[in-house]
């Protein structure tokens, strides 16, 4: 509605009268002129006087099976939700694979990919039941080694270790956010219980409710605890034991960084189950191999 008066401000006129009611006009528009670009000032977009985000490393470890593409495209969408992340993906593997690097560039993500194969006396066989060895040991540590050579501890930061087939709500990287040690929480759906987690007394973990040793150092599954970067920066030696006994890999990274006095307790002291462990039916190819015997199998140029 500015425009036609300031065209009209622009022509030519004798008349004192009408010479009169532009002067007016002109000094409106001036005033309107001046608060609008006061408000275009208010609007624009300033330098944050907040501290910037704390981000949140994610280290996951993954292999190659059936289901793998799914598991990360599910993580994927979550992480995409979450605000200054940055995702470590370790494939356990001698070699980075195409599927998982094609899957990351067009992620969306800020992402370091990595890769180590877990030693086959490590490794866990067709067959074996899951819980012979711990899964995942050698790939975080070797998350780890990356952030320990590249991230200074001045920069803010968190660690998560996050396992490509869990279910994260959003809500629980903002509790994990500004971790100082170790921060802990509840985990659904593990140790053969609707949840296990930290009791909170005063405001701090006393013990943990757990189906089983209560007395490990840290009975707490790798989804329910994150740790701040500078922490383990400043303990370099501090790492997963791939040959810890069942149950005790968390305990074997933890004990070296924190007491379970320090532990501080997130989720609304640990009453909220914010992650479940939850565990992806292997797909049965029964048809598919049935199919292939009599040479009309899938495509296998076509990714799954
Ligand atoms: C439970 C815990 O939630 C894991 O954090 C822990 O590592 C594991 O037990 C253990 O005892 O080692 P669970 O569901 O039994 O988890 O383990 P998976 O989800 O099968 O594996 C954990 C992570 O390791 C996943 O991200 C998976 O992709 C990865 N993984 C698994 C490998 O990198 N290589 C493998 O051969 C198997
Ligand atoms: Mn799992």
């Amino acid at each position: 509605s500015l425009l036609p008066q300031l065209i009209n401000c622009g022509q030519r006129c004798d008349c004192t009268e009408h010479d009169l009611a532009k002067d007016r006009t002109i000094s409106r528009l001036r005033e309107k002129l001046h608060s609008l670009l006061e408000q275009t000032k208010k609007a624009e977009p300033t330098k944050p006087l907040k501290p910037p985000l704390p981000t949140i490393y994610v280290i996951t470890p993954t292999y190659a099976r059936l289901v793998q593409k799914a598991e990360l495209t599910r993580l994927s969408h979550t992480f995409l939700l979450v605000p200054q992340l940055h995702w470590i993906v370790v494939e356990d593997s001698p070699h980075r694979t195409g599927l998982v690097s094609e899957f990351l560039s067009h992620s969306g993500l800020a992402f370091t990919h990595l890769h180590v194969a877990t030693p086959h006396e490590r490794k866990l066989q067709e067959g074996d039941p899951s819980w012979l060895k711990p899964r995942g040991a050698e790939q975080r540590n070797e998350g780890l080694r990356w952030l320990r050579e590249n991230i200074r501890s001045q920069e803010g930061g968190v660690i998560y270790f996050a396992d490509d087939d869990n279910t994260y709500s959003l809500q629980l990287f903002e509790e994990m956010r500004w971790t100082q040690r170790v921060s802990v929480w509840p985990v659904g759906l593990v140790g053969g219980m609707r949840y296990e987690r930290p009791i909170v007394e005063q405001g701090h973990v006393v013990r943990f409710h757990t189906g089983w040793r209560p007395s490990r150092p840290f009975p707490l599954d790798m989804a329910g605890f994150a740790v701040s970067l500078r922490l383990v920066l400043a303990n370099p030696e501090a790492r997963f034991d791939g040959d810890a006994p069942m149950g005790f890999l968390e305990s074997s990274f933890l004990q070296s960084l924190v007491t379970m006095e320090e532990l501080e307790p997130k989720a609304d002291l640990c009453t909220k189950v914010l992650v479940w462990h939850t565990r992806t039916e292997k797909p049965k190819m029964k048809r598919e191999e049935a199919m292939q015997k009599q040479g009309l199998g899938s495509d296998p140029a076509v990714e799954v």
